[in-house]
């Protein structure tokens, strides 16, 4: 089994950004703990991540075709980023998307995800362990 983890836009520094909205945790330490739950399920796991529509277009383009399941914080994008979105929507996986704040209690421009209607769910407000149960259910739950 082969999972994708991508992370969006200003996600490299969690840790530092806003900690009491995203938590203390690195991204490397959440993509740690990520990778660990991946080995113990047998599966393959590659996480990425970049401040660049474009970079995670080609990822997903290059790396999404033959995944079993895809996890995506899209940072910013979820909320404009159309060209992602086609991306996503082209490929057959199950697409979680996950956000560590709750969006749905921020500004009202996060109340709007151009993901959401193309993913089959999506976790917010957990924290980073929405990355892990996000997982779980690619790896358990279907
Ligand atoms: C986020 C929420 C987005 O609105 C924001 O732009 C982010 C992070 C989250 O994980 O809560 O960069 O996706």
């Amino acid at each position: 089994m082969k999972i994708l983890v991508l992370h969006g836009p200003n996600l490299n520094m969690l840790g530092r950004r806003q900690p009491e909205i995203y938590g203390t945790m690195t991204l490397a330490q959440i993509d740690e703990q990520l990778q660990l739950a991946a080995a113990a399920a047998g599966a393959t796991l590659l996480t990425r991540q970049s401040n660049h529509e474009g970079v995670l277009i080609d990822t997903l383009q290059a790396e999404g075709w033959d995944a079993d399941g895809i996890v995506i914080n899209p940072g910013a994008l979820t909320h404009y980023g159309l060209a992602l979105r086609d991306a996503l929507a082209a490929l057959s996986a199950p697409i979680i998307e996950v956000h560590l704040s709750n969006v749905y209690r921020r500004e009202p421009f996060r109340h709007t995800s151009v993901v959401a209607p193309i993913a089959t769910g999506q976790i917010a407000g957990l924290g980073w362990r929405g990355y892990l149960l996000a997982l779980d259910w690619l790896l358990h739950g279907r």
